[in-house]
Protein backbone atom coordinates (compact mmCIF):
# COMPACT_ATOMS: atom_id res chain seq x y z
CA UNK A 1 0.00 0.00 0.00
CA UNK A 2 1.50 3.59 -0.71
CA UNK A 3 1.31 5.30 2.05
CA UNK A 4 -1.61 8.04 0.89
CA UNK A 5 -3.76 5.02 0.66
CA UNK A 6 -2.58 3.56 3.80
CA UNK A 7 -3.53 6.95 5.64
CA UNK A 8 -7.40 7.24 3.82
CA UNK A 9 -7.60 3.74 5.06
CA UNK A 10 -6.24 4.88 8.38
CA UNK A 11 -8.38 7.56 9.04
CA UNK A 12 -11.39 5.84 7.46
CA UNK A 13 -11.40 3.21 10.06
CA UNK A 14 -10.62 6.20 12.89
CA UNK A 15 -13.82 7.16 11.39
CA UNK A 16 -16.31 4.70 11.93
CA UNK A 17 -14.43 3.36 15.32
CA UNK A 18 -15.11 7.46 16.60
CA UNK A 19 -18.77 6.63 15.13
CA UNK A 20 -19.26 3.38 16.84
CA UNK A 21 -18.12 5.36 20.31
CA UNK A 22 -20.57 8.02 19.75
CA UNK A 23 -23.71 6.07 19.27
CA UNK A 24 -22.66 3.70 22.39
CA UNK A 25 -22.21 6.82 24.16
CA UNK A 26 -25.51 7.97 23.07
CA UNK A 27 -27.57 4.68 23.60
CA UNK A 28 -30.49 3.20 22.01
CA UNK A 29 -33.59 4.44 23.97
CA UNK A 30 -36.22 1.19 22.49
CA UNK A 31 -33.41 -1.04 23.91
CA UNK A 32 -33.02 0.66 27.05
CA UNK A 33 -37.16 0.10 27.24
CA UNK A 34 -36.23 -3.74 27.64
CA UNK A 35 -33.34 -3.20 29.94
CA UNK A 36 -35.91 -1.31 32.01
CA UNK A 37 -38.02 -4.01 32.82
CA UNK A 38 -35.14 -5.17 35.45
CA UNK A 39 -36.25 -1.85 37.34
CA UNK A 40 -40.16 -2.07 36.84
CA UNK A 41 -41.05 -4.04 39.90
CA UNK A 42 -39.74 -1.30 42.10
CA UNK A 43 -39.47 1.90 39.93
CA UNK A 44 -42.66 3.81 38.49
CA UNK A 45 -41.63 5.85 35.52
CA UNK A 46 -44.56 8.60 35.13
CA UNK A 47 -47.03 8.53 37.74
CA UNK A 48 -45.06 9.50 40.72
CA UNK A 49 -46.06 6.32 42.76
CA UNK A 50 -44.30 4.74 45.32
CA UNK A 51 -43.34 1.00 44.86
CA UNK A 52 -40.73 -0.62 46.81
CA UNK A 53 -38.45 1.90 45.40
CA UNK A 54 -39.51 5.79 44.64
CA UNK A 55 -40.76 6.97 41.34
CA UNK A 56 -38.52 7.88 38.45
CA UNK A 57 -41.20 10.92 37.11
CA UNK A 58 -38.82 13.15 36.15
CA UNK A 59 -35.41 11.56 37.64
CA UNK A 60 -32.85 12.83 34.94
CA UNK A 61 -32.02 16.50 36.52
CA UNK A 62 -33.49 15.57 40.04
CA UNK A 63 -31.06 15.86 43.08
CA UNK A 64 -31.21 12.46 44.62
CA UNK A 65 -33.33 11.50 47.50
CA UNK A 66 -35.89 14.26 47.01
CA UNK A 67 -38.99 12.63 45.68
CA UNK A 68 -41.95 13.20 47.87
CA UNK A 69 -43.31 10.73 50.09
CA UNK A 70 -40.40 7.92 49.43
CA UNK A 71 -38.25 7.23 53.01
CA UNK A 72 -35.15 6.91 51.36
CA UNK A 73 -32.14 5.87 53.32
CA UNK A 74 -30.07 8.83 54.85
CA UNK A 75 -26.90 8.10 52.59
CA UNK A 76 -28.85 8.81 49.24
CA UNK A 77 -30.08 11.56 50.78
CA UNK A 78 -26.85 13.03 51.96
CA UNK A 79 -25.32 12.31 48.58
CA UNK A 80 -27.31 14.88 47.14
CA UNK A 81 -25.90 14.27 43.28
CA UNK A 82 -28.16 15.70 40.58
CA UNK A 83 -28.97 12.85 38.31
CA UNK A 84 -27.77 13.13 34.60
CA UNK A 85 -26.21 10.49 32.50
CA UNK A 86 -22.88 10.10 34.12
CA UNK A 87 -23.99 10.16 37.73
CA UNK A 88 -26.73 7.59 36.78
CA UNK A 89 -23.95 5.76 34.57
CA UNK A 90 -21.99 5.83 37.91
CA UNK A 91 -24.61 4.51 40.29
CA UNK A 92 -25.94 1.45 38.22
CA UNK A 93 -22.55 0.22 37.36
CA UNK A 94 -22.28 -0.06 41.16
CA UNK A 95 -25.17 1.36 43.47
CA UNK A 96 -23.38 0.14 47.05
CA UNK A 97 -20.22 1.59 45.59
CA UNK A 98 -21.49 4.56 44.66
CA UNK A 99 -23.50 5.35 47.56
CA UNK A 100 -22.50 3.35 50.36
CA UNK A 101 -25.18 2.39 53.00
CA UNK A 102 -28.07 3.75 50.49
CA UNK A 103 -31.04 0.92 50.24
CA UNK A 104 -31.94 0.17 46.32
CA UNK A 105 -30.98 -4.04 46.86
CA UNK A 106 -29.52 -4.24 42.76
CA UNK A 107 -26.14 -5.45 42.06
CA UNK A 108 -23.82 -3.79 39.38
CA UNK A 109 -25.26 -3.16 35.69
CA UNK A 110 -22.13 -4.41 34.34
CA UNK A 111 -22.53 -4.12 30.70
CA UNK A 112 -21.88 -0.22 29.53
CA UNK A 113 -24.18 -0.76 26.85
CA UNK A 114 -27.14 -1.38 28.55
CA UNK A 115 -26.34 1.21 30.98
CA UNK A 116 -26.02 4.14 27.79
CA UNK A 117 -29.21 2.72 26.40
CA UNK A 118 -31.14 2.29 29.71
CA UNK A 119 -30.04 5.63 30.55
CA UNK A 120 -31.56 7.15 27.14
CA UNK A 121 -34.58 5.53 27.85
CA UNK A 122 -34.92 7.57 31.14
CA UNK A 123 -34.02 10.59 29.30
CA UNK A 124 -37.14 10.31 26.87
CA UNK A 125 -39.25 8.68 29.13
CA UNK A 126 -39.08 8.94 33.08
CA UNK A 127 -40.98 12.61 33.00
C1 LIG B 1 -35.45 -4.43 44.51
C2 LIG B 1 -35.98 -3.13 44.19
C3 LIG B 1 -35.19 -2.25 43.24
C4 LIG B 1 -34.77 -2.53 41.96
C5 LIG B 1 -34.95 -3.83 41.17
C6 LIG B 1 -34.16 -1.32 41.46
N1 LIG B 1 -34.19 -0.34 42.41
FE1 LIG B 1 -33.57 1.58 42.22
N2 LIG B 1 -34.01 1.97 44.15
C7 LIG B 1 -34.62 1.07 45.02
C8 LIG B 1 -34.73 1.68 46.34
C9 LIG B 1 -35.34 1.04 47.58
C10 LIG B 1 -34.18 2.97 46.23
C11 LIG B 1 -33.99 4.01 47.35
C12 LIG B 1 -32.64 3.73 48.01
C13 LIG B 1 -32.40 4.49 49.29
O1 LIG B 1 -33.29 5.18 49.82
O2 LIG B 1 -31.26 4.38 49.78
C14 LIG B 1 -33.75 3.13 44.83
C15 LIG B 1 -33.19 4.29 44.30
C16 LIG B 1 -32.94 4.49 42.97
C17 LIG B 1 -32.53 5.74 42.38
C18 LIG B 1 -32.36 7.06 43.10
C19 LIG B 1 -33.71 7.77 43.03
C20 LIG B 1 -33.81 9.10 43.73
O3 LIG B 1 -34.94 9.61 43.82
O4 LIG B 1 -32.79 9.66 44.15
C21 LIG B 1 -32.39 5.53 41.04
C22 LIG B 1 -31.99 6.56 40.00
C23 LIG B 1 -32.69 4.15 40.79
N3 LIG B 1 -33.01 3.54 41.99
C24 LIG B 1 -32.66 3.55 39.55
C25 LIG B 1 -32.87 2.19 39.33
C26 LIG B 1 -32.75 1.56 38.03
C27 LIG B 1 -32.47 2.31 36.74
C28 LIG B 1 -32.99 0.23 38.21
C29 LIG B 1 -32.91 -0.88 37.18
C30 LIG B 1 -31.63 -1.08 36.56
C31 LIG B 1 -33.28 0.03 39.62
N4 LIG B 1 -33.18 1.24 40.25
C32 LIG B 1 -33.61 -1.18 40.20
C33 LIG B 1 -35.06 -0.20 44.71
C34 LIG B 1 -34.81 -0.86 43.52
Amino acid sequence: MKPVALFTALSLSLAIAGNAMAQQAAGDPARGRTVYARCAACHDLNTGATRLGPSLKGVVGRTSGTMPNFNYSQAIKDKAVVWNAETLDGFLSGPSKYIPGNRMAFPPLANPQDRADLIAFLTQSAR
